[in-house]
């Protein structure tokens, strides 16, 4: 009489056990047919496509283990006319291995969140041509920063510069009714018009050596974010000081020896360099003292 209940039970307990066990299998199962037939895809679009593109892809991820060690691995991507790196990289994940993982958002250029370092160059993925670059298109995370996974680096240190500089507008001159507006004249947003294009991309800062070499320096895109803001009319001259101040400091405008390498690899085509440049003259005018 004893042994019949606890049986039932473990024959019960063994069914309920065993049924997310199976269910995952057939999941696993599931995984595993879906990601044959996505190479099967990839094989047939590139046997039907008239060219295929080779990439050469930096992989690393310190969370499993044997994939610690960075390697670079090679994915062969059927061409498509008008293919960016982006469109390679985002079909070699969907095709071959859903592990790579890269930042992308806007596709278009101006979220400024896929910059990686392709073919020896910091550059915008979603904005690079597949038939501008030599091959095997090597493609790796932006220099001289963390890499957190694959092509993914630690942009922090990145935007605590940027947020150093006060990268908003500020003055005390208020209009007075609830809906004025803040004219600005059209000569003076023509001014600042270049340096309002920035995206924070981070490409600019990767190619600097000063800013390799020194972590405490500003870095282009900071500076060029303070340029936007300084030289606007509208924040008034006690407002033109204390950004004077930010920028006049050791790790500031003085740190850069004009390299242009931040003004060479811009994707929005900003003349990085020579805002710096005028930054600096500003900040001599600002200390002249006249007896
Ligand atoms: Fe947004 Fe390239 S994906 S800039």
């Amino acid at each position: 009489m004893s042994t019949q209940v606890p049986e039932t039970e473990t024959e019960a307990e063994a069914e309920t056990e065993s049924k997310p066990h199976q269910e995952r299998r057939l999941a696993e199962k599931e995984k595993r047919r879906e990601a044959a037939d996505r190479e099967r895809v990839a094989r047939e679009e590139i046997e039907a496509a008239d060219d295929s593109v080779h990439l050469k892809v930096f992989r690393y991820d310190p969370e499993v283990e044997g994939k610690q060690e960075p390697r670079f691995d090679d994915f062969h991507v059927p061409f498509k006319k008008g293919m960016t790196v982006l469109d390679a990289l985002m079909y070699a994940r969907d095709h071959y291995d859903s592990s790579l993982t890269f930042r992308h958002s806007c596709r278009q250029a101006i979220c400024g969140s896929d910059a990686m370092f392709v073919n020896g160059s910091q550059r915008l993925c979603c904005k690079t041509q597949m038939v501008d670059l030599e091959e095997p298109v090597r493609v790796e995370p932006l220099p001289h920063q963390e890499v957190v996974k694959d092509l993914v680096v630690d942009m922090q240190h990145f935007y605590d510069q940027m947020e150093s500089v006060e990268p908003y507008f500020q003055t005390n001159e208020t209009p007075d009714g609830e809906l004025e507006e803040q004219r600005q004249s059209r000569e003076n947003r023509e001014k600042i018009k270049m340096s309002t294009r920035c995206i924070w991309c981070g490409a600019c800062m990767s190619s600097c050596n000063i800013a390799a070499g020194d972590n405490q320096y500003l870095g282009p895109a900071a500076i060029n974010k303070a340029y936007q803001f300084y030289m606007d009319e509208r924040e008034g001259e006690d407002m033109q000081e204390h950004r004077m101040r930010i920028l006049e400091q050791e790790h500031g405008v003085w740190r850069c020896q004009t390299q242009f390498s931040c003004t060479e690899v811009c994707p929005k085509d900003i003349p990085l360099t020579e805002h710096i440049q005028e930054l600096k003259r500003e900040a001599v005018k600002s200390n002249l003292k006249f007896w």
